[in-house]
């Protein structure tokens, strides 16, 4: 059995965690889901999921993976070889339903970093994206072809992604961290003073993200419901939690560590970095509604397409430095975007790694290879509507589910107690005893209501307008291609050797 890589240092895990939590999530997706959900409203939801379910499921998800030095199915299967597929729709729901998208989108980024030069989006940024960049077609059935620079750019992203997960983790996504890191942080302050110093930019902030309309957020009203459906969700993707992620990269932490530090640093520094990139968002486009004259609410599309509409429309509203500015932006969504595309990868790759025994070279030539041809329906004129449809399925339930599932496995039956005892014998900060009545009943418990209203609003109205068939098909149908493959590679029998793992003697004498 291959010795278990090591990160390299604390700074570089910190980085690499860091790096996979920021990513489009924090810009692009909670631009939208922020702007679709009631502006400043959103934050509060945001703030109760993040202390609520994203800090204390970060620390059971570093507590894990560092216990049992193991990528998610096999720290789920030493724990309690029952519950190993659900180890497997971590890695697998993310890959299959997150990283192949995700790619594509980082294609977008790509291309626009090339409009750039030129603000080759013209005047209309709306129609060019939709009709002259993305073309989309009528339906998520009408695949109607490949977008070929989409898809040269989704090439590259997994060309790159490839090139870093194919080194040992203290030598690729390591070292990448180190360099995307620090300039990702540089890059994003000079955006966010330069946005803020727009006209019209600080008075939206003021009004449409700081001001909390209580009203948009009350829970037993529909619309209300779904803003915190969707914030919940949110926290999931931005903190990479769910998708084994942080499992993994747990698992390459030296005995000695501090996991609560750890988790505090990377979940407060991803949501502070939402944010303060909010602020460039909301400013943007009230910016952009100041200088055409229209309400800031009917300034710009929603959904997916609002990065890629309303900054190029900025960009052309600038009095100077257009180039640049829009250099910069796509710059930072690319390095944002790849930083979490590789730990994507890494924790696919690691699972398989882990059971099969295969060789790391091979397995990550071969995950992307099965990535980049997964990718290519995101490239093509349907592409928007498959992404839209499975991101909303996949955030409000594939990752969700598994953070309940998580909760109960470590809460119940590995119990809370003992994860919380090897917390503190890892060293660091102390883990307070409220955090195992946090895992074992508030978290699933609000997780289980959130999952129930999703539920709800499914019921209650076709998401996006799709067809029922659309979703049933990319929605639902994913998910469940989803647990079928986890229940196959679940299936396959393990290396005994494999499945024991020695624990701190204090631990297995621990009453509970
Ligand atoms: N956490 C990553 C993001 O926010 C996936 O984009």
């Amino acid at each position: 059995m291959a010795k278990r890589s090591v990160w390299g240092s604390k700074t570089g895990f910190l980085l690499a965690a860091i790096g996979s939590a920021v990513g489009l999530g924090n810009i692009w997706r909670f631009g939208y889901m922020a702007y679709e959900n009631g502006g400043g409203a959103f934050l509060i939801p945001y703030a109760v999921a993040l202390l609520l379910a994203g800090i204390p499921l970060m620390i059971l998800e570093y507590a894990l993976g560092h216990r049992e030095k193991a990528s998610p199915p096999l720290a789920f299967a030493r724990v309690s070889r029952k519950w190993e597929t659900i180890g497997w729709w971590m890695p697998v729901v993310a890959f299959f339903g997150i990283t192949l998208f995700y790619a594509a989108v980082i294609g977008w980024c790509m291309n626009y970093f090339v409009f750039s030069f030129t603000q080759a989006w013209g005047a209309d940024t709306s129609t060019f994206f939709m009709d002259t960049f993305l073309q989309v077609s009528d339906s998520p059935f009408n695949l109607g072809g490949i977008r070929w620079p989409i898809l040269a750019g989704t090439a590259l992203t997994w060309l790159i992604s490839w090139a870093i997960c194919y080194r040992e983790i203290n030598h690729g996504i390591e070292k990448a961290s180190m360099v995307f890191m620090p300039l990702l942080v540089v890059l994003t302050l000079v955006l966010v003073g330069w946005s803020l110093q727009l006209e019209g930019a600080w008075a939206a902030v003021k009004e449409h993200y700081l001001t909390a309309r209580w009203e948009k957020i009350n829970p037993f009203t529909a619309d209300g419901s779904k803003v915190w459906v969707a914030a919940f969700g949110q926290i999931f993707f931005t903190l990479s939690l769910g998708f084994g992620i942080m499992i993994t990269y747990a698992s390459y932490l030296p005995k000695k560590t501090d996991i609560v530090g750890n988790a505090l640093i990377t979940s407060v520094l991803n949501c502070l970095y939402s944010f303060i990139t909010g602020f460039a968002v909301f400013g943007t486009i009230g910016f952009m509604a100041a200088s055409k004259g229209v309400p800031f609410d009917e300034a710009i599309i929603s959904g997916p397409g609002l990065a890629f509409v309303v900054y190029p429309e900025a960009i052309n509203q600038l009095p100077a430095g257009q180039t640049l500015f829009g250099l910069l932006f796509f710059l930072v969504l690319i390095m944002a975007g790849l930083s979490s595309a590789i730990s994507l990868v890494e924790a696919f790759c690691c699972s398989l790694i882990d059971k099969f025994s295969f060789s790391r070279k091979k397995t990550v030539t071969a995950v992307c290879l099965l990535g980049f041809f997964g990718s290519v329906i995101f490239t093509t004129r349907a592409g928007l509507w498959i992404l839209d449809i499975v991101d909303h399925f996949v955030n409000n339930f594939g990752l969700v589910t598994g953070g309940i599932v998580e909760c109960l496995l470590v809460g119940w039956v590995l119990k809370a107690a003992v994860a919380r005892r090897h917390v503190d014998q890892a060293g660091g900060l102390k883990l307070f005893r409220i955090w195992d009545v946090l895992v074992r009943f508030v978290t699933p418990a609000i997780l289980i209501i959130v999952v129930g209203f999703a539920l709800y609003s499914e019921f209650s109205g076709n998401y996006g307008g799709y067809s029922t068939k659309a979703l049933l098909i990319f929605g639902v149908g994913w998910l469940v291609a989803a647990l079928v493959l986890s229940v196959i590679l679940m299936r396959y029998p393990w290396d005994s050797k494999r499945l024991t793992h020695e624990h701190e003697p204090e631990e297995d004498h621990l009453i509970v």
